[in-house]
């Protein structure tokens, strides 16, 4: 099962469907958890005290552990999250803190360090942002760490798409380069995914007049009657246009 969780707020979110894309490339059952439709609040001092003596007794039967159970069972974690205040949404830390639970997801060893007892090995981690990225540290790579060291998430891959509030920014084609990556990048069910080359000849006969079109412009009309053709769901493909010139 792959765990979507979804940190995205604004209805007309654009890291969304690109997250969503990631989980779909990746094939398999998808369990979702939007964030802002959870009455999730961050751990104060009396939700503490609870969680430590549950955790004593070890009855983890309280319906506030269910985001732990079902992090633990999945098999890989997609997360959507817009770039905000140079992180993410707080609503995905408060996240991980509920899902952080002793005797749940993690044990401590003999020697102090967290043991996971999470199934998931991968995290795919997709955000985007309104200007760039200053660090992904504190954002992706605060997740990659807090998975890494307590759930035991060994991969963990960042796709994002920057700049998108930009005066004149082009969105669409800043978006469709990152689902490019994404379906480059991302595995179907273990297997490796490259989008296939092909190689189109397309011949053009003058008759009397020469061709008065230079061979750039005959690239560009080829861009845009014939490249807008491919199917713009799996990304825009790298299209390569060579000009041969033939006196026959
Ligand atoms: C509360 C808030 C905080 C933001 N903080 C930043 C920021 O620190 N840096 C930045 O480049 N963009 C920032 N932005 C812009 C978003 O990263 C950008 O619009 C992003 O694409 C939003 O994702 P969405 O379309 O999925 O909602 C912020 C936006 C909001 C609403």
């Amino acid at each position: 099962m792959i765990l979507f969780i979804n940190a995205c707020v604004r209805k007309e979110s654009r890291t969304l469907p690109l997250a969503e894309f990631a989980a779909e490339r990746m094939g398999g059952d998808v369990e979702r958890v939007d964030l802002d439709s959870l009455p999730l609040v961050p751990f104060g001092k009396d939700m503490l005290e609870k969680r430590e003596a549950d955790i004593a007794a070890g009855d983890y039967s309280d319906a506030g552990y269910d985001l732990a159970k079902q992090f633990r069972n999945a098999d890989a974690i997609v997360i959507a999250a817009p770039y905000w205040d140079l992180s993410f949404p707080s609503a995905l830390k408060c996240y991980v803190e509920h899902v952080c639970v002793r005797g749940l997801t993690f044990e401590y060893g003999s020697d102090g360090m967290p043991v996971s007892l999470c199934r998931a090995k991968k995290l795919v981690y997709v955000s985007t942002s309104g200007g760039y990225m200053m660090s992904e540290d504190h954002g992706f790579g605060y997740v990659r760490q807090v998975f890494g060291a307590f759930f035991g998430v060994a991969e963990a891959m960042l796709f994002k798409a920057e700049g998108l509030d930009i005066f004149g920014a082009d969105v669409d084609s800043i978006s469709d380069k990152c689902r490019t990556e994404i379906n480059n990048k991302l595995t179907v069910n273990g297997e490796e995914n490259k989008m296939e080359e092909h190689e189109i000849t397309i011949r053009i006969r003058t008759s009397g007049e020469k061709c008065e079109m230079t061979d750039a412009e005959i690239r560009e009309w080829y861009l845009k009657h014939v490249g807008g053709l491919f199917n713009k769901e799996y990304g825009t493909p790298d299209i390569d246009v060579t000009v041969e010139r033939k006196e026959i």
